[in-house]
């Protein structure tokens, strides 16, 4: 694995898009993995920005997101496909019918989910996963015991996500209680990955991923199973590591 540590996220931001645009403009179709929280931002304003300095053309791209809740409509203000179109996909030229947030409202979440790993296959896999990592280890909603062969599926969240993301939602009742999410494996299949991580509630996390054991109790462990895996901590993220990583 690839350990960069810069100082900002805006750093981040732009080396992680940099990575990410080297391997755009060398294809075609391009398939890109993409997720949602407060981490992947700075990169999706760089990568904004580098699409209106017309230095990156997003118009032959597909996209496929880790996860969304079920049951939330895609104008939901908390859903994911809301989060992306607002975030990235409103302000790039790309076509929207290539760009892929699981269906939270899908009649049958299992087939759905079949279908969702059917859909990533037919284009030939993603080339390039984005990842954050949550405090305890997750990566999209494979929470920490999470099987490290899981697929696309439906899972339940775990109290403590439920009530960290009650913030976003007016009453705790009103926050999903089930979401799809990739699998760990379905992640690990990707050609690479980027991770992206700031902030000092993520150092436990990241030390523990990077230089731990690989296991189930850490699913962003699981990486270190992938050798195309570049991660890009800022600083406060990284003060619990112990090995030197390049510095
Ligand atoms: P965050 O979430 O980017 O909002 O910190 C990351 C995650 O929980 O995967």
């Amino acid at each position: 694995m690839k350990v960069v540590i810069v100082r900002n996220k805006e750093e981040m931001g732009k080396r992680a898009a940099a990575a990410i645009a080297e391997q755009m403009r060398a294809k075609e179709h391009f398939v890109l993995g993409l997720a949602t929280g407060s981490t992947p931002l700075p990169l999706y304003q760089e990568l904004i920005r580098l699409n209106k300095a017309r230095k990156l053309d997003f118009s032959t791209t597909i996209t496929f997101n880790l996860d969304e809740y079920v049951g939330l409509p895609p104008t939901h203000s908390q859903s994911y496909r809301r989060f992306m179109n607002a975030n990235l996909f409103d302000h790039i030229n790309i076509n929207k019918a290539a760009t892929h947030v699981p269906d939270g409202m899908a009649k049958d979440p299992e087939a759905f989910c079949e279908a969702y790993e059917c859909m990533m296959d037919d284009v030939g896999g993603i080339d390039y996963q984005v990842l954050g990592i949550g405090s305890n280890g997750h990566i999209a909603f494979n929470e920490p015991g999470s099987s490290l062969a899981s697929r696309t599926r439906v899972v339940q969240l775990t109290k403590n996500t439920i009530k960290d993301n009650s913030r976003f939602f007016k009453r705790i009742q009103d926050v999903p209680t089930r979401a799809i999410s990739m699998g760990i494996g379905t992640v690990l299949d990707a050609e690479r990955i980027v991770m992206l991580a700031y902030g000092a509630n993520k150092a436990d996390a990241v030390a523990k991923a990077l230089e731990g054991p690989i296991t189930a109790s850490v699913p962003a462990s699981a990486l270190q199973l992938h050798d195309k895996v570049t991660w890009i901590i800022v600083k406060d993220a990284a003060t619990k590591l112990q090995l030197e990583w390049g510095r």
